[in-house]
């Protein structure tokens, strides 16, 4: 089916081709997590075997796809935003990913961006071609949304582009079933779904042999992998080639000792870990129903000792009040970050959360979020400072912007930039001179493998 829907399109591409001499243009734009940004690639894959080349900018493609995310009204309301710039481009325009789960952003597209030709979620990805055809075929706006994973995105990895040479990720599960009373997340992900260990190998070895050195293995809570997750990066340790592997996002209330264990004794595992805390408070906790309290969460950063530990923090969660606040700083204080990604509490239509009447002033949360801000920056100068005068071993991403200073990441995920050359996956011994709040700065020491 999906095979013949992308021979008609591509059948469209080519006339286009005859005509203007050049294959037609494509923009995709991704907001929100790794998970879409992995899908991101897929949807590329499709849309080249469609006959689509990749365009520098809206402006310049006849396409533009945005594979949304939901999660905060933020990201919402930037699409939004981007969504009106296109209006007066007269692209195709293709909205996908999280956003259009929500029957709210139905009524919104509907009432407000006629303009936006082709609509889908995150159940019928795979459905992408065939609703393209409908497009270009009748011309008119074509919405379709699914509701749950009986289809599991079939046969949507028929093609998949690759955005990085050296890095991948790989979705080991979809959904999410842990239903914190803040997050849309399972509303529009769906139930909890567990790939088959085999399958995921399978994909995992075949990027290894395409020359990905590093793989990062994601779920929502890939501690509640059915099939075992501490028993799964076991077998992917074995890989031959790689020399990474990543995984998020951990859920605190799942996180076993076993996979403690697991993470110690598998050398290519990275010691970091992302562990969001969400508050510091137990009693505000209870109420984002996240399954575990204060106490419990600082004895599991005792028991990650020497593995860097970063995390998530909501702050202005309805109700949440000083002392619980202060709670939260004080958690933060005691496990050390080494990085945070801090969050304004942003009310979400059909979370239980939502129902909540006591939400908190905006200048309140102001406020206690740029304290908060106060204590995580210094805490991550503090875990890259640590570095300064050592050597460590960097994965490099690429050349940055300034010439002759190149892009790695070390083990525990920092960001460093350093003197030398490199290509996207090589591994360098780089001495560490300086530092920021959100990278480092070295030296090349000496190459380790991949040298050309
Ligand atoms: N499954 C992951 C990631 C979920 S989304 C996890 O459980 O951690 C990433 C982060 O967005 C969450 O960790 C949370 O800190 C934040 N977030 C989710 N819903 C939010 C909301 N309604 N308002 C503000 N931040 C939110
Ligand atoms: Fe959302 Fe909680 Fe699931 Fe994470 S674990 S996706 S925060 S419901
Ligand atoms: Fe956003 Fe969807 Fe990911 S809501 S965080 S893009 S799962």
């Amino acid at each position: 089916m999906i095979t013949s829907h992308i021979q008609q399109v591509q059948a469209i591409s080519d006339n286009f081709f005859a005509e203007n001499g050049r294959k037609p243009g494509m923009f995709i734009r991704t907001f929100g997590c790794q998970m879409n940004e992995r899908e991101s690639e897929k949807l590329h894959g499709l849309l080249s075997a469609m006959g689509y080349a990749e365009s520098a900018s809206e402006e310049e493609a006849e396409l533009v796809l945005y594979n949304t995310c939901c999660v905060r009204e933020s990201a919402e309301n930037r699409v939004y935003g981007n969504l009106g710039y296109l209006k007066a481009l007269k692209k195709i325009v293709v909205l996908c990913g999280c956003m259009p789960q929500r029957p709210e952003v139905i009524t919104e597209i509907k009432r407000g961006y006629r303009h936006v030709n082709i609509i889908f979620g995150t159940f019928n990805k795979h459905h992408f071609p065939k609703l393209l055809l409908e497009y270009l075929t009748h011309g008119k706006q074509v919405i379709e949304i699914l509701q749950d994973h009986s289809e599991a995105d079939k046969d949507f990895d028929i093609q998949t582009t690759r955005f990085f040479p050296h890095k991948a990720g790989v979705t080991i599960m979809h959904g999410c079933n842990n239903y914190c009373s803040y997050c849309i997340v399972p509303h529009v992900r769906g139930r909890e779904v567990s790939r088959p260990v085999p399958e995921i190998m399978q994909e995992i070895e075949a990027l290894a042999a395409d020359g990905v050195k590093e793989v990062m293995l994601l779920g929502q809570n890939v501690n509640s992998y059915e099939y075992g997750f501490a028993d799964l990066i076991r077998k992917v340790n074995e890989v031959q080639g790689l020399e990474r592997i990543r995984f998020m996002t951990s859920h605190p209330k799942d996180l076993s000792q076993d996979l403690i264990d697991a993470m110690r004794s598998c050398e290519k595992v990275c010691k970091q870990i992302h562990l969001p805390m969400q508050s510091g408070s137990s009693r505000i906790l209870e109420a984002m129903n996240r399954g575990y309290t204060k106490e419990e969460y600082l004895a599991l950063t005792d028991r990650l000792k020497g593995i860097s530990i970063s995390t998530d923090i909501i702050v202005g969660f309805p109700g949440e009040s000083e002392e619980d606040f202060l709670d939260t700083l004080d958690a933060v204080k005691k496990a050390g970050f080494a990085g945070a990604f801090t969050f304004m509490y942003s009310r979400r239509e059909g979370t239980p959360a939502a129902d909540l009447t006591n939400e908190l002033p905006k200048e309140l949360v102001h406020e206690r979020f740029n304290r908060l801000l106060e204590i995580t920056k210094p805490q991550q100068l503090a875990h890259n400072q640590s570095y300064i005068g050592r050597t460590v071993t960097i994965m490099a991403e690429g050349e940055s912007n300034k010439p002759g200073i190149f892009t790695g990441r070390a083990d525990d995920n920092m960001l460093v930039h350093f003197e030398g050359s490199a290509k996207p996956g090589d591994m360098l011994e780089v001495e560490i001179t300086g530092c920021k709040t959100f990278y480092a700065i070295g030296t090349t020491k000496k190459s380790l493998r991949n040298k050309p």
